[in-house]
């Protein structure tokens, strides 16, 4: 990448260079108002920005549903006890609850059966928190030790369940194919953070693995969206849905779920200023021609 500025494997810089190395063009001759709502896993949305899977949250899970509920938007949520869940199902939000790759498959198995008895929409796990950041040793989260499922457990979890799984943490074409073979419905593009150093960015991704999987998986790209401009430039290079987690935690914080579902607004008008301007009716329909990489 041409700026003389060193990364050092900083991942989450890494992929802020790459979105801030693509540009739109303007087909905004005769555009008519677009649409940004979407169907993700059979449930209609008013936007494909979802939520990040988040932990750890302030005031905490619950507020963090009702923010997406509000704002009629698919929520992730990530590591949590049942109890936490339940309480965030009781909002009525479309929750999504991606589950650790815990060592132990009971931790699994029962989390996977909260999420069905609360009305999840669909289930998930990170499997990119598996393994340690500096090692090739199990990580431990939480006090909890986890562990890199195989592919037998894998297929395993996924069977388990009649709800649709999301695999997060797949980040190439190859992850891609192998999720599809196992049965999950859809993958997350994700580095976590930057849990991965040197990882190449979700978005650079996304069109080869949108060519690799057509239409037989549902593709989130995850990290670093900053704003509506940075989704559409995902959703137009193939995602389905964008993911935005450390963007809605300061005002989820200060201002509650009515705070965080206003940034979720005001993220999908960007979007729609950018759908506007670029004659895109709706988000399937980006064309991904309207963007141009430059190498500054
Ligand atoms: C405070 C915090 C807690 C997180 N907890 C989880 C989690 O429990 N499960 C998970 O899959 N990802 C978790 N993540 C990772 C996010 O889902 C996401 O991959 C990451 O934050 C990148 O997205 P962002 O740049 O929009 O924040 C967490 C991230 C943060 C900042």
């Amino acid at each position: 990448m041409a700026n003389d500025r060193p990364l050092s494997g900083d991942s989450v810089a890494i992929a802020r260079r790459y979105m801030d190395r693509l540009l739109v063009e303007s087909r905004v001759v005769g555009a008519q108002r677009p649409t940004s709502r979407v169907t993700l896993f059979g449930h209609p949305f008013e936007t494909p920005i979802t939520t990040g899977a988040l932990s750890h949250l302030k005031p905490g899970m619950t507020a963090f549903a009702e923010g997406a509920r509000q704002a009629g938007a698919a929520c992730f949520i990530g590591m949590g006890s049942c109890d936490e869940l339940e309480n965030a199902l009781k909002t009525n939000a479309k929750i999504i609850k991606i589950i650790k790759p815990y060592a132990d498959p009971d931790e699994i198995y029962r989390r996977i059966e909260c999420a069905e008895r609360g009305g999840a929409i669909a289930i998930g796990m990170d499997v990119e928190h598996a393994a340690n950041v500096q090692d090739d040793q199990d990580s431990v989260v939480m006090g909890f030790q986890m562990k890199q499922p195989t592919l037998d457990e894998l297929r395993q979890y996924i069977r388990s369940t009649r709800l649709p799984f999301v695999i997060k943490g797949a980040l190439s074409v190859t992850d891609a194919r192998t999720c599809l073979d196992l049965g999950a419905q859809g993958i997350i593009l994700s580095h976590h953070n930057g849990l991965m150093r040197w990882a190449v960015p979700p978005v650079m991704l996304l069109q080869d693995i949108r060519k690799a999987v057509g239409s037989q998986l549902t593709v989130i790209a995850d990290g670093g969206i900053q704003d509506g401009f940075d989704a559409f430039k995902a959703l137009a290079l193939g995602a389905d849905a964008v993911s935005v987690g450390r963007p809605l935690m300061g005002p989820l914080e200060d201002g509650g779920p009515e705070a965080m579902a206003d940034t979720l607004r005001t993220m999908t008008g960007e979007l729609r200023a950018m759908m506007l301007r670029t004659g895109s009716r709706d988000v399937r329909s980006i064309d991904p021609s309207v963007i141009h990489e430059v190498n500054w």
